[in-house]
């Protein structure tokens, strides 16, 4: 497969670390010291899950030279799904007014990286000339308000990709190792009279510290792994894409990997943890300023519920 375009979609309403102070016990500088956080968009109004992820999938289109009728299977990356059911990805081909296959993809944050895998898979196939892959998420929905430790990281956000087969994926490595200890929000057990309910609606939870020495081991591996694959050094690289989780997890992981801060962007400082989003988000933002040119090789990377992670050498447009 190759990736023709990035698409991405912010909502409108920003809220700076400051505006969290008001109302819990936290500060501008604890957050950006240790996150590098500096303001979030979060979903108000009208907005939705699926609303956002619409808007990145035109964007995507548009800059593909597409219209929604070359689509061919929609899939999308998602944690917090607008609805249980039906996927936010037939919510998404409603709103478009496509008539292809539409499901989501559950993976944590890596669920951009697991839908990419799977977009191969089918181009490989045959059957399909265009994937339209979105990621939309809304984690702020799933996040404890009252627990500063994890609220203060997360925003909302859309990012969106095109693919169609060709040579640009070189390389990619998934892993899951099932964790629902370390990263979770569960669901309310239901009230079926015939079943105990084994469980009640819990916001998210994260063991902070297990997650950041996970993400760091856990991506610098599966990069090593994609360039040895793929037939690369790590200077032969023009960009690392990693996930949007703080900025010492990637500063840490580039000091490991001994590369310039210039090959890794970055859009955490304004947008927060937006989850699955993030990386096809900020290459879409790339693809606006100039800098993610036609031909460079990018390496994603990302980490996150599951325990989830992914990696993926991908040369852009080729
Ligand atoms: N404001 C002020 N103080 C705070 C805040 C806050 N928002 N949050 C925590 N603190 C306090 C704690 O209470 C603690 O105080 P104490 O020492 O008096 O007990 C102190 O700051 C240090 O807390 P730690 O949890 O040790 O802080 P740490 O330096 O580990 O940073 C963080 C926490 C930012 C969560 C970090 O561990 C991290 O980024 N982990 C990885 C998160 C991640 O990658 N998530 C991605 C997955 S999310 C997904 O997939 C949906």
């Amino acid at each position: 497969m190759k990736v023709l375009s990035f698409g991405h979609a912010l909502p409108a309403q920003e809220i700076p670390n400051n505006k969290l102070s008001e109302f819990m016990e936290t500060s501008d500088e604890w957050i950006r010291s240790h996150t590098g956080i500096e303001s979030r968009y979060i979903i108000s109004g009208d907005e939705t899950v699926s609303s956002l992820g619409v808007r990145a999938a035109k964007m995507a289109l548009d800059r593909a030279g597409l219209t929604v009728d070359d689509i061919d299977y929609i899939l999308c990356a998602t944690t917090c799904g607008e609805m249980i059911f039906p996927a936010t990805a037939c919510l998404i081909q409603r709103k478009l007014g496509a008539k292809c296959p539409a499901a989501d993809v559950n993976a944590g944050c890596t669920g951009f990286i697991y839908s990419m895998d799977m977009a191969d898979a089918m181009l490989r196939r045959g059957n399909v000339k265009h994937v339209l892959l979105v990621a939309a998420e809304q984690v702020t929905r799933l996040s404890d308000w009252a627990d500063r430790s994890t609220s203060v990281l997360f925003g909302d956000a859309a990012g969106a990709a095109v693919c169609t087969a060709g040579d640009g994926l070189k390389s990619i490595r998934l892993t899951a190792t099932g964790r629902p200890d370390v990263l979770y929000a569960k669901m309310d057990g239901g009230n079926c009279p015939f079943s105990e309910p084994k469980m009640k609606a819990v916001p998210l939870q994260m063991s902070g510290q297990e997650i950041f020495k996970y993400a760091v081991t856990q991506s610098c591996k599966d990069i090593r792994w994609v360039l040895e694959h793929g037939g690369m050094k790590a200077g032969d690289i023009d960009y690392y894409v990693l996930h949007q989780a703080n900025r010492r997890i990637l500063e840490t992981a580039r000091s490991r990997l001994k590369q310039p801060a210039g090959k890794f962007p970055m859009n955490i400082t304004t947008h927060g943890n937006t989850g699955a989003a993030g990386i096809p988000a900020l290459l879409s933002e790339m693809t606006e300023d100039g800098r993610l040119q036609t031909g460079q090789t990018l390496v994603l990377s990302a980490f996150g519920a599951g325990l989830t992670s992914g990696a993926a050498l991908l040369q852009y447009n080729v």
